[in-house]
């Protein structure tokens, strides 16, 4: 099947810009730089999963579902557009987050309580086996259930991403940009995995770079391979030459979510250069991921890059203590 034919939702504002960023270029002294700003993909406050759910939401369509199931941890951003993503298709849904309950609500737990979504703790349990236990219960009452894994990432969301990569490359055309690397922040994998199928259908040469903001590089990597492997099934194209998946681990710091001193530098360079917020669990690691890799010379400052705008800005109104230090200086 070719990506044209496989059903999908509107529900993204699309195409996201492309766009030039001179003022964080020169900071880094780069030749050439530029964001897409798939933070701007619109459906409550964006980011990257919402190109994911476009597909993943038409198939549960297309199985008659009543009820989205997902999981994740509290302050997931995946957890937040699947719950708006249900809403806009007029469906209910119920995240399962790991870990005991959490009374104090902040950051995307708001605005899941806004979307008014179900939540279950999965407590000593497994996030999945508490997804089958509560489905088991909506399932008995007569309910259609349909599952979306951890980030939406399995072949069909990953599609949202291929689709992200073609994009990406006609905007690069038109603005005349051949870049030699797309830095990305990288975790369940979907969003590396349809990118790099995308860039290559889309004509680009550049390498796409993942920087993990968990897992371990070889996990990651096995994670991208193994979806590169089912799309090019699905989607019937030749993945041969695409197996070379480059993922580094070693901006991860502490763990997820936990700050180092060179992303609280990425949120605050981007900020206080062009205005751009990203956040602090996700893109600052990827753009740490960046501005290190620069800084030890494993990127050439001539080179043209395009960092993946990822979104999750709201978790930076959840525990700044635990998440990034308002409090750290940039240096100049
Ligand atoms: C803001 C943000 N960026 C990047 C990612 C990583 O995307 P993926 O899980 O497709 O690797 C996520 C996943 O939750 C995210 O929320």
């Amino acid at each position: 099947m070719r990506l044209k034919e496989v059903p999908k939702v509107n529900i993204a504002f699309l195409p996201t810009p492309l766009q030039k960023v001179e003022r964080l270029c020169n900071k880094l002294g780069l030749k050439e730089l530029f964001i897409k700003r798939d933070d701007q993909t619109g459906l409550a406050l964006g980011g990257n999963k919402v190109r994911k759910l476009e597909y993943l939401m038409a198939d549960a369509l297309n199985q008659e579902a009543d009820v989205i199931f997902t999981l994740g941890g509290p302050q997931s951003n995946h957890c937040r557009q699947t719950a708006a993503a249900a809403r806009v298709c007029g469906l209910e849904s119920v995240l399962i987050f790991g870990g005991q309950e959490i009374k104090d609500i902040q950051g995307n737990m708001v605005l899941d309580k806004l979307l008014n979504t179900k939540w279950h703790f999965s407590g000593e349990l497994d996030r999945e086996e508490k997804l089958k236990e509560v489905s088991k219960e909506y399932e008995a009452q007569g309910l259609r259930t349909y599952p979306i894994p951890l980030g939406g990432s399995n072949a069909l969301g990953a599609m949202g991403y291929v689709e992200g990569g073609i994009e990406l490359a006609r905007q690069c055309q038109e603005q005349g940009v051949d870049p030699d690397y797309i830095f990305c922040a990288t975790g369940s994998g979907g969003t590396q995995a349809g990118l790099i199928l995308g860039t290559h259908l889309g004509g680009l040469r550049a390498k796409v770079i993942g920087i993990s903001v968990s897992g371990t590089a070889d996990d990651i990597t096995e994670k991208v391979n193994n979806l590169l492997v089912e799309l090019g099934a699905r989607l019937d194209v030749d993945i041969k030459g695409l197996h070379n998946v480059i993922v580094y681990d070693e901006f991860v710091g502490e763990g997820y979510g936990r700050p180092t001193e060179l992303s609280t530098q990425a949120l605050k360079v981007c900020a206080q250069t062009e205005g751009i917020i990203i956040d602090p669990v996700y893109t600052a690691k990827g753009f740490a991921g960046l501005m290190g890799m620069i800084e030890d010379g494993r990127i050439d400052k001539e080179s043209s890059i395009v960092f993946l705008h990822t979104g999750g800005m709201p978790a930076l109104f959840a525990d700044t203590d635990l998440y990034w230090k308002p409090e750290v200086e940039i240096s100049k």
